[in-house]
């Protein structure tokens, strides 16, 4: 069995330091093997300049939010999937990265909203997946779920879980992604954060759903917390939805765009 964990939590806007020692805070009270948090977990997210963006984006190499992740990771023993906003020389993106005791990976995020496209550059990593603890892991950030073809994209590159760091404001993800989880058999992780934020207010809802569609766990619309259940990631290798259908061989490449 595998554990996954989300957190919800309430970013001050801003306050870096103070908002990741509070996630840690919440994440001490379980034990998982992935750790999935919200889009901007530590900084917040409805910037109003760009020199707010500026002043906490972060280069992720050598970047403090990155490094105390890293030490994080390694002293629990797990990988934690965190967003936040990544300095790259000229360019700031809306990353998410992927960490565990002795590696950082970055997922650029590939369908910004609303005013993010005034701030961030579009993602260019692409999707891709790697495994932790022999679980392929495959990452999308928050309106990326509105694009069916970022979870397909990354459930035909082989994710067995889909971990999708939010901050969602309109109302459809948490239903929708039952609808990504049954389309792809997969599991979805999706954290996503609360409270609001200069007039913005976020659904939280964090959830984990099944390759059936089912909702496994959701956490509330309004309060900070974690939710951290056991899977089996092996029952996101079966891609049969009866004797005769195959999700993935029954495709007709063809026939789409
Ligand atoms: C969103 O992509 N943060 C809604």
């Amino acid at each position: 069995m595998f554990r996954i964990g989300v957190l919800q939590n309430h970013p001050r806007f801003l306050k870096v330091r103070e908002n990741i020692a509070e996630a840690f805070s919440l994440m001490e009270k379980s034990r998982a093997d992935l750790w999935v948090l919200p889009e901007f977990f530590a900084t917040g997210y409805n910037f109003k300049t760009q020199k707010e963006v500026s002043s906490v984006a972060e280069p992720i190499s050598n970047g403090m939010t990155s490094g105390l992740l890293s030490s994080w990771a390694k002293k629990n023993d797990c990988a934690v999937i965190a967003g936040l906003p990544e300095k790259w020389g000229a360019k700031i993106y809306n990353s998410a990265v992927f960490v565990t005791a002795d590696s950082v990976s970055v997922y650029r995020k590939t369908h910004l909203f609303g005013a993010e496209k005034k701030f961030f550059s579009p993602g260019n990593t692409g999707f891709w997946t790697r495994s932790f603890k022999g679980v392929q892991v495959g990452l999308m950030i928050c309106f990326d779920w509105f694009f069916p073809e970022s979870a397909r994209t990354l459930s035909l590159k082989g994710a067995q879980i889909i971990a999708h760091p939010a901050n969602l404001v309109l109302p459809w993800a948490p239903e929708g992604m039952k609808i990504r989880s049954l389309e792809n058999r997969v599991f979805t992780a999706t954290a996503n954060r609360v409270g609001a934020e200069r007039g913005l207010r976020y659904i939280g809802s964090s959830q984990i759903t099944s390759p059936k569609g089912e909702l496994l766990s959701r956490l509330s619309g309004t309060r900070a917390g974690i939710s951290v259940i056991a899977i089996d990631p092996a029952k996101a290798l079966d891609k049969k939805i009866n004797k005769a259908n195959d999700l993935f061989k029954d495709r007709r490449e063809k026939f789409y765009v």
